[in-house]
């Protein structure tokens, strides 16, 4: 990255972060004024860091009343691999940690898009309006190609934040509560939107698409059991479906460090501060003083009280998970309603498109 995408990229974070925060007064004020839509790519089982960082928001905006869209996100799986792998286990699981986590299946549309066929219609005159340049800049993709290695672009990975801002825009979503890291993808639905009605605009009528705005979660608050990013594939991270067992194990074997005295100082002590900091979150409390408790408890005692805190907050999910994942006719059957209803609010939007570019014969 040049030293100038990296002051664009700091200014833009900034500017995000601001706006974030007074959307959140909005919120408050009238949750009517906004659509949610989210999402997620089914490539693992969620993890804590996903609670903290992303579900427990979900859920608390879908029950302060703002309408609200959930993708699994299926085609965008194949991005970056080969194949799908086990990918209708990977996409029930994904609809089972939310449901457990409370979103509410009678209020909230989840829906994976592969089943949304007027969704997916929406990427044909959407990369009419994107340049090829544009593409090759999102600093996300970028990354994520370089993650795969040696892998060479494929025509998907170049022009999935176009399908993205499908995702966003077939409900008219104006709020996308989301990490740091899908800010670029934001900013191409937006000048999507914006380029739609620049070329389509129908007179005397608003635009077809309103121009969504993100919403930051806190991401990356927790790091892996080993002090690095947590990821499924460093087999680091808490999954919300493990056991109370296996997380007892998982946090046996955390990495800590040789000062018996627990203190909470991310920067100095971080995989220690990180046990601590998931303690406190589960526990709904203050780090400082949660690390004050365990004092010289050490290693020990801190594992001991994160792993009781991790347990105890997921009972309940763990148990509800459960009983979902046993039950499969019921999750196929929340998913096929959220699919039906997604699919209507797709085929009007496609109308309107239609009838925008005169092709509604
Ligand atoms: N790309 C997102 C991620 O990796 C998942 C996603 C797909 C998404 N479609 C979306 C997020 C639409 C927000 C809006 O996390």
């Amino acid at each position: 990255m040049s030293e100038n995408e990296a002051t664009t990229e700091v200014t833009s974070l900034a500017r995000a972060t601001a706006r974030s925060r007074e959307i959140e007064r909005e919120i408050a004020s009238d949750p009517s004024a906004f659509r949610i839509l989210t999402g997620d790519r089914p490539t693992g089982n969620l993890h804590i860091g996903h609670y903290f960082g992303s579900l427990e928001n979900r859920v608390r905006l879908a029950e302060s009343g703002l309408e609200t869209f959930v993708v699994i996100a299926d085609y965008q799986v194949i991005t970056d691999r080969d194949g799908v792998g086990p990918i209708k286990e990977r996409v029930y699981s994904l609809l089972a940690d939310y449901l457990a986590a409370g979103l509410d299946p009678e209020k909230v549309t989840i829906f994976t898009h592969s089943s949304v066929p007027a969704l997916n219609q929406l990427m044909l005159p959407f990369l009419s309006i994107v340049t090829d340049a544009e593409l090759r800049r999102n600093p996300t993709v970028k990354s994520e190609l370089d993650d795969t290695g040696e892998r060479p672009m494929s025509g998907l990975m170049l022009t999935y934040p176009v399908h993205q801002a499908a995702d966003i825009l077939f409900c008219k979503a104006n709020l996308v509560p989301v990490g740091k890291d899908q800010l670029p993808h934001l900013e191409q639905a937006r000048v999507i939107a914006r380029r739609f009605d620049e070329r389509y605009g129908r007179a005397g009528e608003g635009p077809v698409f309103p121009a969504p705005e993100a919403l930051l979660s806190k991401s990356g608050t927790i790091l892996g059991l080993d002090g690095t990013k947590m990821s499924k594939s460093k087999g680091n991270t808490i999954e919300l479906g493990m056991t109370a067992d296996q997380t007892a194990k998982l946090l046996k074997r955390a990495v800590t460090d040789s000062d018996r005295h627990i203190t909470y100082e991310p920067e100095r002590r971080p995989e220690v501060s990180n046990l601590v900091n998931i303690a406190a979150l589960c526990l709904d409390r203050d780090p400082r003083d949660v690390a004050e408790e365990i004092g010289d408890g050490g290693g020990g005692g801190l594992k001991r009280l994160a792993t009781e805190a991790v347990n105890e907050r997921f009972a309940a999910h763990r148990a509800r998970r459960a009983e979902l994942v046993a039950n499969a006719g019921e999750l196929e059957r929340i998913l096929r309603e959220g699919n039906a209803r997604a699919n209507e609010v797709a085929d009007r939007t496609l109308s309107e498109v239609r009838s925008a570019m005169n092709m509604d014969y």
